[in-house]
């Protein structure tokens, strides 16, 4: 079967209610903080992706078994010191950041070498910025090119806490250092600029020692060693990240509607709303509520008659992180010119998804001038594309791959997108949703 998919004709007028899958950190999230747990936690609607079943299959190589039934997941924890592996070990990470760097905070104190490996996108990325305040600790690293996978970590037993500056807004690497706070005596701290807090919201859940002090533009994190704590049980809320692709094409549509149920809507996720409204799109939570310490809500959306551009403020990008390819096709529909500053970090990603977001929308005709951490879009409210476009060669990125539907499906063209099975990284029910639109 071939694994492109041809898009020839745009969407219609859609008016639907729609739920997305469970959202890709917390799931990954939970599956290392059950690993952890006294006795058997069990996840609904746990994100059935790649990500996330490389992380069931990492905590396995670690010895703690789980079973999968559809999306309903048991995991069943030995304790904070429970894991139990022979020496040798490779843990593959895949696809997934996240999992590749979070984990490497529980292995801090591993026994023996252990080899981590990942995809070829994988491999391409920074793993030096984890590597750097673990080896604080006192862990040990070899990685490839001083800064890529495949690495060895070597724990230690005589882990020292530490003081760390995360000046990225990078969620993944004070996520990993906090797991490796949580298994050092005394009590490191971490100064982190503000970046997705879901860690801290199990932490805090689960009654970890934790402190949080909010200033306006980072966190002050102390984390001290944990002891024993009870197995998680949890449901799982829809991923904002995955909403978004719906987002963005209401948002290209006209006239149409949508409510997307039960999505997380933690205030450091939200930076895709924020943006879109500044642009001039109606949005509302509906059903507000509060689960294990998520915000949660029922998303409306209606396609606005036209769009604003934007001078985005910096302070919005970590919210928006993962969705600025989106943004970017929302902005070459706006009236004016579009800019967006300080977003290097998307170079850094699965693919360099700042060079892919501007020839996406340079191959739909839209003007760009772009420095490497920059993008001025210059909006065409009348776009329609007629050309031929063939999206190939990103590394299998899974959000470069669902962005370019949303523009074919937005803006017209002959489209030929390579690489569909990227969406099994992150949302495999993403086509369903878009074919359950087009009825
Ligand atoms: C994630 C953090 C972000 C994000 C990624 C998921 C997480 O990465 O891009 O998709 O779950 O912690 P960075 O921490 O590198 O910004």
């Amino acid at each position: 079967m071939s694994n492109s998919l041809v898009i020839k004709k745009k969407i219609k007028t859609f008016k639907k209610v729609i739920t997305v899958s469970g959202d890709k950190s917390i799931s990954i999230r939970w599956v290392l903080f059950a690993s952890l747990a006294n006795g058997t936690s069990i996840a609904k609607n746990l994100l059935i992706s790649e990500d996330v079943l490389a992380a069931l299959k990492a905590i396995n190589k670690l010895g703690i078994k789980s079973k999968l039934k559809k999306n309903l997941c048991k995991v069943y924890g030995r304790g904070v010191h429970g894991f139990k592996y022979k020496k040798g070990i490779v843990i593959d990470a895949f696809n997934s950041g996240t999992l590749g760097r979070l984990i490497l905070g529980l292995l801090i104190n591993s026994k023996y070498k252990i080899k981590l490996i990942g995809d070829k996108s994988l491999s391409k990325r920074d793993f030096k910025r984890i590597s750097d305040p673990l080896t604080k600790f006192g862990a040990k690293f070899k990685l490839k090119n001083k800064k890529n996978l495949p690495l060895t970590i070597n724990g230690s037993s005589n882990l020292k806490p530490i003081k760390y500056f995360e000046n990225k807004g990078s969620a993944q690497c004070k996520s990993s250092v906090i797991f490796a706070g949580m298994r050092t005596e005394g009590t490191t701290t971490i100064i982190a600029k503000k970046s997705r807090n879901h860690t801290e919201i199990f932490c805090k859940y689960l009654n970890l020692p934790i402190r949080i002090k909010s200033h306006k533009n980072y966190d002050e994190i102390k984390v001290q060693k944990i002891k024993k704590f009870k197995a998680l049980n949890y449901n799982i809320p829809s991923d904002i990240s995955s909403s978004a692709f719906f987002l963005a094409l209401t948002v290209l549509s006209s006239n149409s509607e949508l409510l997307i149920k039960n999505v997380n809507i933690n205030s450091s996720r939200i930076g895709v709303i924020t943006i879109l409204k500044q642009m001039g799109v109606k949005i509302q939570f509906k059903n507000r509520k509060i689960y294990k310490g998520e915000k949660i809500a029922n998303i409306k959306i209606i396609s606005p008659k036209s769009i604003k551009s934007i001078n985005c403020p910096s302070k919005l990008n970590s919210g928006a992180i993962d969705e600025f390819l989106l943004i970017f096709l929302v902005a070459a529909k706006a009236k004016g010119v579009s800019y967006f500053k300080n977003i290097g970090e998307l170079n850094q990603k699965e693919s360099p998804r700042l060079k892919w977001g501007e020839k996406i929308l340079n191959k739909m005709g839209i003007k760009t001038i772009s420095t490497k951490d920059s993008i001025k879009i210059f909006g065409n409210p009348n776009l329609q594309v007629k050309r031929k476009i063939i999206i190939k060669n990103y590394l299998k990125d899974h959000r470069v791959f669902m962005t370019s539907v949303v523009a074919a499906l937005s803006f017209g063209g002959h489209w030929n997108i390579h690489d569909k099975n990227s969406i099994n990284t992150s949302f495999p029910k993403f086509l369903k949703i878009i074919n359950n639109l087009k009825k």
